[in-house]
């Protein structure tokens, strides 16, 4: 199945993209969202019109279009998938692949994208035999490019010979392969996110103003790479992301309980704001305002701390164990003392005063603190350091020499 992966497919101008509409459909039916580009010329096979239905998206089909740059840039559309797959592929469109050209908007995201790239060659055999044609694919394979076909069958021309582009059945096998084989396949993974609310009465709580946007970012973008992922999040606004399971909590004593019943995993990232303390003198129905009576007095206990206790779990103890300093003042130093005191592998140092909008905001701009060491990083989207994040879980747990022979095109921006 691809519940929940994220592919983009061009369409460049060939007969064969008549065939891509079956391949939309195949891919929707496993439960791929599918964004689609349509060069000019694939305008002249088929419609925008058709491509929309199918893939239930919006179509893009031009770099200056400026509605579409005001919702989604060229960037954003390139980057914000698993995989490309571009079908059918002509040699032109090849070609431009191969030596860089970006005159149009297909041409444009697949310079642009970091993603893995599928192609699905389909042109006229003596196109297909051309030297040209076969250095320029020697050149995408030599960069992390992945073919599927073209086969050998009667061509539009009525021509046999090599340049078919190969079957949507074909195609969709080849999607699936590169989208299985993601590089934390058999790693289990727990995430926390959120905040929680620490009920005063039934009607209410202290809670803190995490949007859970970064710790649900983290879990899509592992399960994205193949890890099997549980996200124990607070109540947040956020759906639950596809293919993750997800529970839901209230409290941080529901939080820890839910994370030790998900042991034992690999790697834990803990990105909840977990409040530092319960209401010890909660009351059960609501408390009134008695007249002339002095506002009550709220006791509080502390909290249970979900990243320390899984820290600590000896035999159980993820093999790797990620936290956040959410600091206002002195990041750098507190979050390197919360790394000692709450004997973790990782933490992430995020500077959450009002002045940078990271709480509730889509960009963070962080510092990975590791045993070796202190990175900053760049201030990104939040899907972004998610998915350099990933990537370093990636690292970390199987290796540098996996992620490259498994996703060679897919290297971090670092
Ligand atoms: N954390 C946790 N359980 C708690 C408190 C914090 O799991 N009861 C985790 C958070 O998910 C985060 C890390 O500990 O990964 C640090 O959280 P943070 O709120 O920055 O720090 P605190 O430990 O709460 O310390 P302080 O409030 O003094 O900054």
């Amino acid at each position: 199945m691809l519940h929940g992966r994220r592919i983009l497919l061009v369409l460049s101008g060939g007969i064969a993209a008549y065939k891509s509409l079956e391949l939309i459909r195949r891919l929707k039916e496993r439960g791929a969202q599918v964004r689609c580009i349509l060069t000019a010329n694939a305008q002249n096979f088929v419609t925008p019109l058709s491509v929309q239905t199918l893939s239930g998206e919006k179509v893009f089909t031009d770099t200056f279009s400026l509605t579409d740059e005001h919702e989604i840039g060229h960037i954003t559309l390139a980057r914000d998938c698993d995989l490309v797959v571009v079908a059918p592929a002509t040699a032109n469109l090849i070609a431009k692949m191969a030596t860089g050209l970006a005159d149009d908007l297909a041409s444009t995201a697949l310079l642009v994208t970091d993603r893995p790239i599928l192609v699905a060659p389909a042109m006229n055999f003596r196109m297909w035999e051309h030297p040209a044609t076969q250095a320029n694919l020697a050149t995408l394979k030599g960069r992390g490019v992945t073919t599927v076909g073209p086969n050998t069958g009667m061509l539009a021309e009525g021509e046999t010979g090599m340049g078919r582009m190969a079957e949507p059945a074909e195609i969709l096998a080849a999607v699936e392969g590169l989208l299985a084989a993601g590089p934390l396949k058999g790693i289990k993974a727990l995430v926390t996110s959120g905040p929680t609310y620490e009920p005063i009465d039934p009607v209410r709580f202290i809670g803190n103003r995490s949007s859970g946007k970064q710790g649900h970012a983290i879990a899509a973008a592992l399960a994205r790479l193949g890890a099997d992922v549980t996200l124990v999040t607070g109540p947040v606004e956020l759906a639950d992301p596809p293919g993750i399971i997800t529970v839901r909590v209230e409290t941080a004593r529901e939080m820890l309980g839910a994370c030790l019943g998900r042991l034992p995993v690999d790697v834990a990232v803990c990105a909840a704001a977990v409040a530092d303390w319960t209401v010890s003198n909660a009351t059960k129905e609501k408390r009134k305002k008695e007249p002339g009576a002095p506002p009550p007095v709220i006791e509080l206990a502390p909290n249970p701390d979900v990243l320390a206790t899984l820290s600590e779990r000896g035999q159980a103890r993820p093999r790797l164990v990620v936290g956040f300093a959410a600091e206002t003042e002195k990041v750098l130093e507190h979050a390197s003392a919360k790394l000692a005191r709450k004997n973790c592998d990782w933490i992430i140092a995020n500077d959450v005063s009002p002045a940078t909008g990271t709480f509730g905001g889509d960009f963070n701009t962080i510092h990975l603190i590791t045993r070796a060491g202190t990175e900053p990083w760049p201030r990104a989207s939040k899907a972004d350091v998610a998915e350099r994040l990933a990537w370093r879980i990636v690292d970390a747990l199987k290796g540098e020499h996996e992620r490259h022979r498994l996703h060679p095109a897919a290297a971090p921006r670092r």
